[in-house]
């Protein structure tokens, strides 16, 4: 036997005893969710295998809607199925709405030196901050939605025009067009139209993050990893840092150009907010840094779900050529040729919805959510949850429940409509790919708004094709938000 063989199972077996004594203490007056085995020292990470929304369908199935794993030395809870989550995620006490101090949440927080919004703990600050945010998204959303149509139309008619030109003579992949052209709207919604944006920057910086910041990521579940790979924290470091100097410099410039009673974009919105103070130590004061900041979050999770939905979308309309040609017959019935899809036409585009829905179920690009955190000891369907345990929402099985949607494995936009003409509201209601509780996404309204008119602007104008015989691959690429594998498609104009 080697050294190092002896080695492990020294520390396997002292790890067992530990866990056991524990596990002993604990549950003298308490009953823990039960939970597969795990490795010692690094927990469940390496089970997780290639789709880790099916491996967790698979203890799901064996251990029910509530069971345990642990991320490296982090207790953590996962919660499945429609009833468990709502039930958690809208607990009357918000006791899962806090976020674990990961350390990718932390090398944030001390690279931008403010506490970031999303991955902030739940306090009165961060709901303060939430409160007024909202209000300066739905400065637009609400009271001015024609400047996001605007916006969008022309962009999405103009990426619609490119991908014509680049594509339709031979297959090539859109990915790129659609990361270019979503990076446009966000940035053009928060600072303004016109502006001028390093795309290349942006997406690189997001592609670093991305790979770092999820519930799966290696470095989160194991922080001492920073000193085997300490290049890829500095990478990682200069991305956040880089992005963050991007809405300081925004904050600047708007600051210089504001008038009082001209808000021109939500960076605008978000100067004329009053805040509690303008600098301060205390940590349960809303300070104008920490608020402007938030610009830099909206920034750094706008984009790239966006970027990925669309992408889904455009996959599943080329991998499903009958349901794009369906799509595009209700556009040319409804709306015609002629003029651009207007907002005002979402509640007449019923299958169009129901399209959308079921690419944003089927896929669940941010099947866990971001990672919560319990803030005290709590109940969870009978279980006991303590304080300082990370609460994964498992989104994907509520999206995949058997007993609810019947064959959620098969992409069928059908289920969402109750009569062939109006959206069955009990199905939309079971869609939570926003999120849901109090940290439900903040950007869902514009979100909804931008996927809505994208997807029938370029639908309305382009034939997307796939290679003749050919299936494309509809397995995502795991990261905080899944990623469709590269795909070739031929793009025709429809007229
Ligand atoms: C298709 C597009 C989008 C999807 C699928 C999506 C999904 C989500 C999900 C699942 C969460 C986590 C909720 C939780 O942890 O409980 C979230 C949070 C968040 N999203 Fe989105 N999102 C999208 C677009 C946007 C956009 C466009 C923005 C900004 C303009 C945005 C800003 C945020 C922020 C700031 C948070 C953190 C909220 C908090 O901690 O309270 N998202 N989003």
């Amino acid at each position: 036997m080697s050294e190092l063989t002896v080695i492990l199972e020294i520390i396997s077996f002292v790890f067992l005893t530990c866990l056991m004594i524990k596990r002993i203490f604990q549950n003298r007056n308490k009953t823990y969710p039960d939970g597969p085995f795990g490795f010692p020292i690094i927990g469940h990470l390496p089970l997780f295998g290639n789709y880790p929304p099916k491996t967790f369908m698979k203890w799901w199935n064996s251990y029910g809607d509530v069971f345990s794993i642990r991320l490296g030395s982090w207790n953590t809870v996962v919660v499945n199925g429609y009833d468990a989550v709502k039930a958690a995620a809208e607990h009357p006490d918000d006791v899962f709405s806090g976020r674990p101090n990961f350390f990718s949440m932390d090398i944030y927080r001390k690279s931008v030196k403010e506490v970031t919004f999303a991955f902030s703990n739940f306090s009165p600050v961060y709901l303060k901050q939430k409160q007024l945010t909202s209000k300066a998204l739905r400065s637009f959303t609400y009271k001015r939605p024609e400047i996001i149509e605007d916006l969008v139309t022309n962009e999405a008619n103009a990426f619609a025009d490119i991908i014509v030109k680049k594509y339709n003579r031979k297959f090539g992949p859109i990915e790129l067009d659609v990361q270019t052209f979503a990076t446009r709207i966000v940035y053009q919604f928060l600072y303004g139209r016109s502006k001028t944006v390093d795309i290349k920057t942006i997406i690189k910086s997001l592609e670093e993050v991305n790979e770092l910041v999820g519930s799966g990521s290696l470095l989160n579940a194991l922080p001492w990893l920073r000193f085997v790979m300490p290049r890829k924290i500095d990478k990682f470091v200069k991305c956040l840092v880089r992005s963050y100097d991007i809405a300081k410099k925004q904050i600047r410039e708007h600051n210089e150009t504001f008038t009082v009673g001209n808000v021109r974009d939500v960076a605008d919105a978000i100067i004329a907010t009053d805040v509690d103070a303008d600098e301060s130590r205390d940590k349960n004061v809303l300070t104008r840094q920490r608020l402007n900041l938030t610009l830099g979050d909206l920034q750094e999770a706008g984009v790239d779900t966006t970027n990925k939905t669309l992408s889904w979308l455009f996959l599943f309309m080329a991998e499903f050529p009958e349901i794009q040609e369906r799509v595009f017959m209700e556009i040319r019935n409804i709306v015609g040729t002629e003029r651009n899809v207007l907002l005002k036409d979402k509640p007449d585009l019923v299958y169009t919805n129901a399209v959308i829905l079921e690419v944003m179920r089927i896929v669940t690009p941010v099947p866990f959510m971001l990672p919560h955190f319990s803030m005290k000891n709590a109940k969870l369907q009978g279980f006991d949850v303590d304080k300082d345990t990370v609460v994964i929402f498992n989104i994907y099985s509520v999206h995949h429940e058997e007993k609810f949607w019947g064959d959620p494995k098969n992409f069928r936009p059908e289920r969402f409509l109750s009569d062939g003409k109006n959206l069955d509201q009990e199905k939309c209601n079971h869609v939570f790919a926003f999120g849901l509780g109090r940290r439900r996404c903040i950007g869902e309204e514009f979100a909804k708004m931008t996927l809505f008119l994208s997807f029938t602007t370029a639908i309305q104008k382009c034939k997307i094709i796939k290679p003749a015989g050919e299936n494309l691959d509809l397995t995502p690429v795991p990261g905080l938000v899944y990623s469709p594998r590269p795909y070739n498609v031929l793009v025709q104009e429809r007229y």
